[in-house]
């Protein structure tokens, strides 16, 4: 639900604003959807520092939706044109934004080719600019929850990149305030978790087959589909638990069984299909092997791609740089390696 105001509000005053959101790495993964692009499940992540998209945008009113993007210097119509599409649909409940021309510049501070996903913080940058947008004609504060709302419908884990360290969404028992409609901040995290790091090692930055559009669609009719929203909710409420006591074997441990069973989910799908490559999987068996023999507590996750992200607190970052240097890279793609991110305070 969008504020009353934002319902009301009419397309008035010409908008100019700029804002920056980072991607996020979910810990407990959202997958599969119910309703209009709720949540079949909450799902909890890690917002990064280094990985952001910067937006400007100039919006003026006009008697006709309008949009033109530049994405990194260049025009790009098809882009322009989902981004139509979505404020068209959110017209119906704000009639206001379908009565902009909009001008938009984007980009990215992660390269291209890194296989990263843009469309949590593009789609989080984005939101930010829509609601100072109707802040602005409807006279009122930029509304958080009606922000959230917008992101998410841009798309799913967007929402998650309107807050710093850890995020959650979906609705829960375990968290007061959790809603399936927007995001919100986890604040009991134990110390230990507040200097998280993440080493991305890039093994393909190729278009992955399948998008997160069909994967989540698959599992409406999907054979383990009950289990898969029984077992989400029990690691999103041992993940919290395990934030909060900074038990970071616990949390690790959920993980790295989550990332799995999202990709044993897209394998088990109809049809199936494997985004993981040969050297994810060797980086798994590496990660884990590194792990047993040194006692460092390092995690791996992966997002819906063949990237593994390695997750550690601050203090192992010279012994896991080394390790990533002398036994992982050589499973990386040539010239695309590693990004080096860490927990991050959120958008701007
Ligand atoms: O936000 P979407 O619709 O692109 O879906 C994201 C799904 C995962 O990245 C695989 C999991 C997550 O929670 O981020």
């Amino acid at each position: 639900m969008f504020p009353k105001a934002w319902r009301e509000a009419r397309a008035q005053e010409e908008f100019r604003g700029k804002a920056s959101a980072p991607a996020n790495i979910a810990w407990v993964k959202y997958w599969g959807k119910k309703g209009h692009q709720l949540p079949a499940n909450p799902s909890v992540s890690l917002t990064l520092d280094k990985c952001r998209t910067h937006t400007d945008l100039v919006a003026t009113p006009a008697s006709e939706l309008s949009v033109q993007l530049v994405f990194e210097g260049a025009e790009q119509p098809a882009f322009a044109e989902k981004i139509k599409k979505y404020l068209t649909s959110l017209s119906t409940e704000l009639p206001a934004l379908a009565r902009f021309s909009y001008s938009i510049r984007s980009e990215n501070t992660f390269p291209h080719s890194s296989g990263i996903a843009s469309s949590a913080s593009s789609q989080a940058a984005l939101a930010l600019l829509l609601g100072g947008l109707l802040a602005k004609n409807s006279n009122t504060e930029l509304d958080l929850p009606g922000v959230g709302n917008l992101a998410r419908l841009g798309s799913g884990s967007a929402c998650r990149s309107l807050f710093g360290g850890f995020v959650s969404w979906g609705t829960s028992p375990a968290l007061a305030g959790s809603s399936d409609e927007f995001a919100t901040q986890v604040t009991d995290v134990h110390e230990s978790f507040l200097h998280t790091r993440d080493a991305i090692l890039i093994v393909s930055s190729k278009e992955k087959e399948v998008s997160s559009r069909q994967g989540h669609t698959q599992m409406s009719a999907h054979p383990y589909a009950a289990a898969r929203v029984l077992e989400a909710q029990a690691h999103y409420t041992a993940t919290l638990a395990a934030l909060k006591t900074g038990d970071w074997e616990r949390a690790g441990e959920i993980m790295e069984a989550d990332a799995l069973s999202l990709h044993a989910l897209m394998m088990t799908s109809r049809p199936g299909y494997i985004l993981l490559e040969p050297g994810s999987l060797e980086i798994i068996r590496l990660v884990r092997l590194f792990r047993r023999e040194s006692g460092v507590p390092v995690y791996f996750t992966i997002d819906a791609g063949p990237n593994m992200h390695l997750i550690y607190p601050d203090e192992a970052h010279a012994k896991v740089e080394a390790f990533v240097r002398h036994e992982l890279l050589r499973h990386t793609e040539q010239g695309a390696g590693v990004i080096w991110d860490q927990l991050g305070a959120g958008p701007r």
